[in-house]
């Protein structure tokens, strides 16, 4: 059944979503005025808004239809010199295939990870902390939810999820304590079950910092929007549509996707037909950190193209 998520009455009133690193993005991304950028998650349309008002036209992709429609909100005021596109970024080549400039574009960007608006969105099930059915999807149009993982799957299939993309070192204690549960009180179909499961099993730990859940989530989340084989193939794709100059950055929230990201673009670099030019990468700065402390785990990295990829 194909469900396309639009905003319930109480998911409208929640804030917009803070964008982080707003000047080191724009400065990196070097914005010339009246040149295209492509924000390739353009989520509530945070970045998209800061380009947009240094003189740049935008291309903002999304995967998720209730966020894309709170950034058509907010960037109306831009007219045509914003497009905005519900498609995964998966498909980039496809995406820039389909519009009508005839050029390269300057700079590309993503932010990847989840919005604060999908994570605080009552239907959407991101949250560990908010009692919702386990969903997780970004895009409603996708069929695979993590209430199908979490009931479907088998303890050691469950456990390679959360070892991989969780890094979470109670995997098969935590998928065989799912298991059992399914099989005695039937489905999991909510995120407080599921954290009911998960706590039985692995109880608050002595002296950690994160909630017990925090990395289960964050697995399941990986699994059902297949996050770290989308970002492969838009890294595949994004280098081919830079003019040469251009650049491409890449927010990072854990550090699976910054780890592919650091690989990448090193290897470019090697190649020889590209720059990075965070050989760090940038962290948000203390008073960031204060102001909106979801960024904290934030890694701005970026790399210039100087020439076509071999
Ligand atoms: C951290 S938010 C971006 C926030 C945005 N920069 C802003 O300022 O509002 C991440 C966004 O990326 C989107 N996203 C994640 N993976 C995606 C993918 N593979 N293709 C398209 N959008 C994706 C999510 O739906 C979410 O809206």
């Amino acid at each position: 059944m194909q469900i396309c998520h639009v905003q319930s009455e109480t998911a409208k009133l929640i804030p917009c979503h803070q964008p982080v690193m707003v000047e080191e993005v724009l400065k990196l991304l070097n914005v010339k005025v009246d040149k295209i950028y492509i924000d390739a998650t353009v989520g509530e349309g945070g970045h998209a808004e800061a380009i947009l008002e240094a003189g740049g036209n935008v291309i903002g992709i999304d995967q998720d239809e209730a966020v894309i429609e709170r950034a058509r909100v907010r960037l109306a005021p831009y007219k045509d010199r914003v497009r905005l596109v519900h498609a995964n970024f998966r498909f980039l080549k496809s995406i820039l295939s389909r519009q009508d400039f005839p050029d390269r574009v300057c700079g590309i960007m993503a932010d990847v990870g989840v919005s604060s608006y999908q994570l605080e969105a009552p239907e959407r099930g991101f949250s560990f902390q908010l009692d919702s059915p386990l969903d997780m999807r970004m895009d409603g149009r996708s069929r695979l939810t993590a209430a199908d993982l979490v009931n479907d799957l088998k303890d050691e299939e469950l456990a390679g999820i959360f070892r991989e993309y969780g890094e979470e070192r109670a995997a098969r204690k935590i998928a065989r304590l799912i298991v059992a549960s399914r099989s005695r009180e039937g489905k999991i179909t909510t995120t407080s079950q599921l954290v009911r499961v998960i706590t039985t099993a692995v109880g608050f730990r002595p002296g950690s910092r994160i909630h017990p859940a925090t990395r289960i989530f964050q697995a399941l989340r990986i699994a059902v929007n297949d996050e770290l084989e989308a970002l492969k193939e838009f890294l595949d794709q994004a280098p081919e549509g830079l003019a040469p100059g251009g650049r491409l950055l890449v927010i990072s929230f854990q550090s699976l996707e910054d780890r592919i990201v650091k690989h990448t673009f090193k290897a470019w670099e090697r190649e020889n037909w590209a720059a990075v030019l965070t050989k760090k990468p940038l962290r948000p700065v203390e008073h960031e950190v204060r102001n909106n402390p979801r960024c904290r785990s934030a890694k701005l990295r970026a790399v210039e193209i100087y020439s076509t990829p071999l």
